[in-house]
């Protein structure tokens, strides 16, 4: 399944990104999220695969397309059983606002498993501690942000205060961030997009060594199975906003708000892929590049089994007969 699927789903979070970027700045997050849906769902249903979406865009009730429990694929399409069983958990636009408002961070993610290798979280929130490979082990959700932020500099041979630590931008988070202002650490405020952020921090070079606060749970799944790719980690505790969330939580077997996640639990397949494509630029892919006859764009492709991080420059051309100039 890896072999088949690692390569072919890139394509699916390419054309999502295509289609939402052409979208950018319109100021519409509903429009640009539609795009990334069907483009995602069109690519999707042309892959041989008897697909299943575990983490998509919500119920059936309120979800179109990608919805959970839908089925995806070549076998969906032709009513062939005989492809590889997988389950799909997508976020098909992470970031639409930030894409609405031509602002950076964007992605199109996608993470595929055997089946039951990505958890069925309820659709709340998650507290999140997310960490890269050298800090692996060493924190703990429980503790104070302080002593994470000791041992998250220690592993990494720095200072608290030269640590930067990605918390989203929310009223709630108001004592967190007071806590990690106290602690000494830099903090980089983010309008939307936690989970790029958790991959960011398991990849060097991008400047952020934590995500710390509470996010949507599907985002918390998805970081989980690019964390597992990267060998960093994520632990999480859900958190449900109303008794009909809990109610729902509980209903799926994830209604104890102390339970702690951990990389395995929320994505435990043995076969693992991730795919994500940048939409606009970001700390970790460049935004989808538009030019006269095709589009260029950047994609983080893992694979857990194979052991596999590629990032992929795709050029796009529109239209065969008259094809761009396409540049190194
Ligand atoms: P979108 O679904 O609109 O793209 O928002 C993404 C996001 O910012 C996630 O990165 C984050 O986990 C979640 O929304 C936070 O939710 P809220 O905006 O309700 O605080």
């Amino acid at each position: 399944m890896e072999h088949l699927l690692a390569l072919e789903m890139i394509r699916v979070t390419e054309a999502a990104a295509v289609e939402a970027a052409r979208l950018m700045g319109r100021g519409d997050k509903d429009e640009a999220d539609r795009a990334a849906v069907e483009a995602m769902r069109a690519t999707m249903d042309e892959l041989e695969i008897d697909g299943s979406i575990v983490i998509g865009e919500g119920e059936r009730d309120e979800a179109p397309m990608l919805f959970i429990g839908e089925s995806v694929g070549k076998a969906r399409v032709i009513g062939r059983k005989s492809y590889p069983e997988v389950d799909i958990a997508v976020d098909p636009l992470e970031g639409t606002n930030l894409v609405a408002y031509g602002q950076g961070g964007a992605i199109t993610v996608l993470a595929a498993s055997d089946r039951g290798g990505l958890l069925h979280a309820p659709d709340t929130y998650m507290e999140k501690l997310c960490v890269g490979p050298a800090a692996v082990g060493k924190v703990d959700i429980r503790r104070p942000p302080a002593e994470n932020l000791e041992a998250i500099a220690t592993s990494l041979g720095r200072r608290v205060r030269d640590l930067t630590v990605v918390i989203l931008d929310r009223p709630r988070h108001e004592g967190l961030i007071g806590d990690v202002r106290e602690a000494g650490a830099r903090i980089k405020l983010i309008g939307d997009g936690d989970l790029s952020a958790a991959i960011s921090c398991a990849v060097s070079g991008t400047g952020i060594h934590a995500v710390m606060g509470t996010g949507g749970a599907p985002e918390g799944v998805l970081s989980a199975a690019a964390l597992r790719c990267l060998g960093g980690e994520i632990q999480a505790r859900l958190r449900f906003r109303s008794d009909d969330e809990r109610a729902r939580g509980e209903a799926m077997g994830h209604g104890d708000e102390d339970r702690v996640y951990r990389t395995e639990d929320l994505a435990s397949g043995e076969n693992l892929v991730f795919a994500a494509t940048g939409v606009t630029d970001g700390d970790l892919l460049h935004g989808v590049r538009f030019f006269g006859g095709g589009a260029r764009t950047h994609t983080l492709q893992m694979a857990y089994r194979t052991k596999h991080v590629r990032f992929i420059d795709t050029v796009h051309m529109f239209d065969r007969d008259r094809p761009p100039a396409v540049r190194l």
